[in-house]
């Protein structure tokens, strides 16, 4: 019988026939159970919360880790590509520059999807093949991409689509975190595409339907909010960066300083100027898709802020401006929108 208490004090409460047939019917991804984390709500894939939470609660992070964390589409896989370039590969001579990001910087939370019916539509096979011949001693059961990433030598850049409170206390003592925020028009549109593109369960949800599945907390590692509020109340933390995505953008350089300082790479202005055009959106697409066997197809879409305008109808911007300032008038969390 599975765990219904995790280590991180949240129960693992399965969804009811109901709450899963309004997931299952609003056309949203995932073919397959779900449970909520409570008392958070975090929306999670059954049986893997159970199996691997208290795996990454109790992972060994190095001092040196650097953990990429956000919610997804909100610019992860940039945020991994500037500091794993930072730390590994300022003047661009590393041997495995053109490997795909996601082989140099690894994704603890895949783990959580990898056994699910997603996976057939994800061509996740190249990870197996990955993991028998890092890990050919090990277990896939233990989790592919948890142990790929022990065993990882040198500076670590993880990624994880985890929420902070799924980690041990003193997770934040351990590693630095940068913390990805995008607003969640253009997440939402950016998620939409890439689904659409996978077509992960035969995805066939209009845009107004999946938006309104995001703002009832009813997509994977959501709620949003709740994720978003997390990292916003440690953005004091000294081991942690909260970067909007927006002001990254609009002044990539500025940042690319401050993860300097963060990071301790200690590059010159020279090494930095490289490592802005080495991941500016150009750049990346060019290189080509993040993960093995190009599982995306295009992933590198538009790269812009602001593009959600022409989805979304009057009505619907009504909704989610509601919904956004309901959620951010307390804290002072401010969006730009663009
Ligand atoms: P769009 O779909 O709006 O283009 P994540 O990595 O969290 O899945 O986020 C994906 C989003 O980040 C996509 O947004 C992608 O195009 C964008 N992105 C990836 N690399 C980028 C870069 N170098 N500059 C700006 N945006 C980038």
């Amino acid at each position: 019988m599975s765990k219904t208490k995790l280590l991180s004090g949240h129960k693992v409460v399965p969804l009811t026939q109901e709450e899963q047939k309004e997931i299952t019917d609003s056309g949203v991804v995932f073919p397959c159970a779900m449970v909520r984390l409570q008392p958070d709500g975090w929306l999670l894939p059954d049986p893997m919360a159970a199996k691997y939470c208290d795996t990454v609660y109790n992972f060994k992070f190095r001092p040196d880790d650097l953990i990429v964390m956000s919610y997804p589409k909100s610019g992860t896989t940039w945020m991994q590509e500037i500091l794993w370039t930072m730390v590994h590969n300022p003047d661009l001579d590393h041997p495995e520059t053109s490997k795909p990001i996601l082989d140099r910087s690894p994704d603890i939370s895949f783990d959580f999807i990898f056994d699910t019916p997603v996976a057939q539509f994800l061509k996740f096979e190249a990870f197996r093949k990955w993991f028998a011949e890092v890990c050919p001693d090990r277990r896939t059961e233990d989790g592919i991409m948890l142990q790929i990433t022990e065993l990882m030598s040198g500076r670590r850049i993880i990624k994880s689509h985890l929420p902070l409170s799924l980690m041990s206390p003193d997770f934040l003592d351990k590693a630095k975190v940068v913390y990805m925020v995008r607003n969640p028009k253009d997440v939402i549109v950016s998620y939409f595409n890439m689904l659409k593109k996978i077509n992960v369960g035969e995805f066939s949800s209009a845009f107004e339907s999946f938006t309104r599945s995001f703002m009832q907390d009813n997509l994977i590692f959501g709620p949003y909010w709740r994720h978003v509020q997390e990292a916003w109340e440690q953005r004091e933390h000294p081991n942690l960066r909260f970067v909007f995505y927006e002001d990254l953008k609009a002044d990539t350089m500025t940042h690319l300083q401050r993860l300097n300082d963060f990071t301790g790479a200690n590059l010159t202005q020279s090494q930095l100027d490289t490592v802005a055009r080495h991941t500016s959106f150009s750049s990346m697409k060019g290189r080509g898709e993040p993960m093995k066997d190009g599982l995306f197809t295009n992933f590198f879409r538009k790269g812009t802020s602001g593009g959600w305008k022409s989805y979304f109808t009057p009505e619907l911007e009504q909704e989610m401006d509601d919904w956004i300032e309901k959620h951010t008038t307390k804290n002072g969390m401010n969006f730009k929108m663009y």
